[in-house]
Parts: structure tokens; sequence; C-alpha cells
């Protein structure tokens, strides 16, 4: 996926398909590649009770848009990371003007070396599926957590299209059952869940029918590589909720006091 996102970060900051494609499924166009509307991300925020003065890490960030959003929206100071050099340069020459509350560094989710006891909250949307040991990369982000602190993960489990269906374990959909759930229980630490499968399935059917409508526009910005893999994921999404095998959860996680 690194030369995908790559090429996405440097085509969509200056697409007027992709952002006019973000507003009209999510509300707002913070350049997502994630899953999440402007109102898992309002829950998120109010979940965590972000707040200003808080310090804020965004693990898998991108191009910084959702970073800057909440910066601006709680007063919070965040930091974001992402593998993608390019895309974290751009995000800190956008919030150049903003860099008393924002920063933004290059990083890989397996090869974390985040400072002990920083954060009053750590946010991955949709970032956690690039971690190649939940387990071992939920308890990094603990041990960056403040006494207290809290993790908002915005994650999706389900039968990718390529794995046959009598291999799913539909069992594994329950919140407490995903593999993010089995990491947080190595962890030994409590955590609370929202279910947004029903929106997740409302977002994808709508990601198709804007993707439709838009498709001329993505081919003549010669941007139908975005356009198929966002339709891949939509049809995916769509596909394996209409079967009973994908869920899709805001987990709220609490370090120990
Ligand atoms: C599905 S996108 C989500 C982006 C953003 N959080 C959003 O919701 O729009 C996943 C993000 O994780 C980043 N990523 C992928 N692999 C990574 C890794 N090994 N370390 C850090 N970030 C990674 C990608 O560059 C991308 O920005």
């Amino acid at each position: 996926m690194f030369g995908f996102y790559e090429d996405f970060y440097a085509r969509v900051a200056h697409s007027s398909v992709h952002a006019e494609f973000c507003e009209r499924v999510f509300g707002r166009n913070l350049c997502q590649h994630g899953f999440a509307d402007m109102e898992q991300i309002h829950k998120l925020i109010e979940v965590l009770q972000l707040s200003s003065g808080q310090r804020v890490l965004d693990v898998g960030c991108g191009n910084g848009m959702i970073a800057e959003y909440i910066a601006d929206t709680t007063g919070a100071h965040v930091t974001g990371l992402d593998n993608i050099p390019q895309a974290v340069d751009e995000a800190l020459e956008r919030t150049l003007p903003k860099a008393d509350r924002l920063s933004f560094a290059v990083g890989d989710i397996n090869a974390l070396s985040l400072p002990d006891h920083e954060y009053d909250a750590i946010v991955s949307i949709d970032s956690i599926y690039f971690s190649d040991d939940y387990a071992r990369t939920i308890r990094q982000w603990v041990d960056a957590l403040k006494p207290g602190g809290r993790i908002g993960i915005l994650y999706a489990h389900g039968r990718e299209p390529w794995v046959p269906k009598d291999q799913f374990h539909v069992e594994t959909l329950a919140p407490d059952h995903t593999p993010l759930a089995e990491a947080l229980h190595a962890n030994r630490l409590s955590y609370r869940t929202w279910d947004f499968t029903d929106d997740d399935y409302r977002l994808a059917l709508l990601r198709k029918q804007v993707l439709a409508e838009l498709r001329p526009r993505f081919e003549a910005e010669d941007l139908m590589f975005i356009y198929d893999n966002r339709m891949g994921d939509a049809h995916g999404v769509s596909q394996a909720v209409e079967e009973g095998m994908h869920a899709r959860y805001l987990y709220e996680v609490q370090a120990p006091g």
C-alpha cells in the first residue's frame, strides 16, 4: 500500500473531484482515505473529551487535515504521524501558521519510538490495520499516554473479498471478539465500544452512488486509480454487511490511572 498512498496524497490535495467526493460522502473534505464521516469524528472527539491544552497523537494522519480539524475545533495540540513523507511535508507546510498547536512527523506504526507519558489521547482512524502486531502497538500507545489517558480507535473488521465465506469466523464480529478486542484483552485494558456498522453500510452505498456520478471527473483528472480503489472498498464493505460479515466500531480505551 505504500506506493498507493504516495500517489494518493500526491494527487488528492489538488483534486477538485476528490474534494467534492469527500464533502458529499463524509460531510466535509478532510482528504479522508478512511471511512469516518463527520458524525464519527465528532463522536470520537466527544468520547475522548478532547479539549484545549491537551496533547493528542493522530496515528496514520495522512496529510493531516483531520488532525488540523481536531486542533481547530478543540484547541488541543495535535501531533500527526504517518509513514508517507510527502503527506507529512504537505501537512507541515499547510499548517505552518498553526505550528503552536500542530506538529507532524514521519513514522512507521511498526517501528514506533514515542515519548513515555506524553499524550492525553491517541486517535487512530482506520490506521491500526497497518500494524503487524495489534497487541504490541496498543502497548506502545498506552506507554505513550499520561496516566488515565485515552485511546480512540475507529476500526472495521469483516470478510475481505478474497477470503472464502466459509473461512471467515462470524463470531469475531462481536465487539469483544474482534482482533482489536483480543489485543486489548492481551493488554488487560478496559474499553467501551459504539457500533457504527449501519453507518458504515450507509456510507458504502453513498460512496458507490457518488463515485458513479463523479466518474467522468475522476477520468478527466486522471484519477481512476483512486476511483477504482474507493469503489472496490465500497463494494467490499456493502457486500460484506449484506452477508452479515462486517462490523465497524469506535473503541475508547482507558489507560490505567
Ligand atoms: C485508511 S488511511 C486513513 C487515513 C486517515 N486517518 C483518514 O481517516 O482519512 C490509512 C493511513 O495510514 C497510513 N499508514 C499506512 N501504513 C502505515 C504505517 N506502517 N505507519 C504509519 N502510517 C501508515 C497511510 O499512509 C494512511 O494515511
